[in-house]
This record gives structure tokens, sequence and C-alpha cells, in this order.
């Protein structure tokens, strides 16, 4: 962002345009991050059985006190458990979706280009029966398990498209490598 031209205009940011740019990183990056650790270590705290799986595989591939990269690419259950608490309770719960052209969506409902907009509601999206099985309430993070079987047009945790979320990958990676720390501090109950 701050070393390469805008390929139109062949503009660099400006450094007014820089500084909203980090506002918007850390108003974008922060609550989100953090509440995600939060959800995921009471779903943990009420799921003994996943919480034993979660600390079987910290304890197997975090073998040294400050994670490698490496290490954290790894824990894949860990990966799963986040992507279960966001499918529950997703931190950024919302966002607005624009037609490229009018059309009627599922036969049923009519959408203009021009000046309409579709709120997507994702607590509800992610947990539509017809997508997720009646166990939608349910923490389960072995929905997560295999990619193939992951229902991922009901799955939008960090948005859709080319608005979708920037910050995607340093999010699961920052959070995975937090949790790890976290886990020291809770006990299986
Ligand atoms: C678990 C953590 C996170 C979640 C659940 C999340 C979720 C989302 C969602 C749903 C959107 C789309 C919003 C919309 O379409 O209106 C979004 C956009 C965005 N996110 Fe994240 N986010 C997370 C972490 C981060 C982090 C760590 C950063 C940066 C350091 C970040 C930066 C951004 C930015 C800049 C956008 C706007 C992208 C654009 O409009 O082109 N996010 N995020």
């Amino acid at each position: 962002m701050l070393n390469v031209k805008d390929p139109e205009t062949d503009d660099l940011l400006d450094d007014e345009n820089i500084r909203y740019q980090i506002i918007t990183f850390l108003i974008a990056g922060h609550e989100t991050t953090s509440e995600l650790l939060s959800f995921a270590i009471y779903y943990l705290m009420n799921n003994p059985d996943k919480l034993e799986k979660a600390y079987t595989e910290v304890d197997t591939i975090l073998t040294d006190d400050i994670p490698s990269y490496d290490q954290v690419v790894k824990l894949k259950y860990i990966k799963m458990v986040l992507n279960e608490s966001l499918r529950l309770w997703p931190t950024a719960p919302a966002f607005n979706l624009f037609a490229k052209e009018d059309a009627l969506i599922g036969g049923k409902y009519p959408v203009q280009k021009e000046g309409e907009r579709i709120m997507v509601l994702l607590p509800s999206l992610h947990r539509d029966k017809s997508a997720w099985g009646d166990n939608v309430e349910e923490f389960i993070p072995e929905r997560f398990e295999d990619p193939k079987k992951v229902p991922h047009h009901a799955f939008k945790p960090f948005g859709n498209g080319q608005r979708a979320c920037i910050g995607m990958q340093f999010a699961l990676h920052a959070t995975i490598s937090f949790f790890q720390m976290a886990m020291k501090y809770i006990a299986i109950a």
C-alpha cells in the first residue's frame, strides 16, 4: 500500500490517506480478532472434549515458547475451532451487497441494481439448516475438517467478493498464535 502505485492514476497514497488506512486497520482488526478469541475460549470451556483435542494438538506441535510461522500453519484443529466460533458468532455480523444488474433472486425476490442494497445477516446465514444440518446451534469444529464439505456460500465471516476482508489471513494467523498462549491459562473442566 505504501509503495505500489495506483494502476489507473499512477499516484501513490498521500499521507492523509495512509493515516486513514492505519486507522481502518486498527478498527477493523482489533475488536474482530479479540472477540473471536473470547468466543473460541468460551466454546472450548463449555465443550471439554473439544478442549482436550485442542490441547493435544497444541502440545504436539508447539514445542518452543514462541510459535514459528510454520508451526502455526500446522495447527489445523485450532483453525477449525476458530472457524466454528466464527460460524456461531461472526464478530463482524453483517455486510451489504448490491446487484450488478436487476435480478430476481431465487425466482422470488426482485432486486434493482440502482438504489437497493441487501444486508446479509451472518448469524442467520451461518445457522441455515438447509446448509449446515439440524444441529446448527451445536459447537462442532469437525464441520470444517474436510474443506470440500463446507458449504462455503453459507459461511462468510470475512465478507464476500472484492470488498471481502483484506486482513483475513493475518487475523487467523494472529488469533491462532494468541490462542495457544491463552491455552496456558485455561484448564480442562
Ligand atoms: C476475525 C477477524 C476479522 C473478521 C471476522 C473480519 C471481518 C470482515 C468483514 C465481514 C469485512 C467485510 C465488510 C463489508 O463488506 O462491509 C471486512 C472488511 C475489512 N477488514 Fe476485516 N475482519 C477481521 C480482521 C481484520 C484485520 C486483522 C484487518 C486488518 C489488519 C482487517 C481489515 C479489514 C479491511 C481494511 C476491510 C475493508 C476491505 C475493503 O472494503 O476493501 N480485518 N472484515
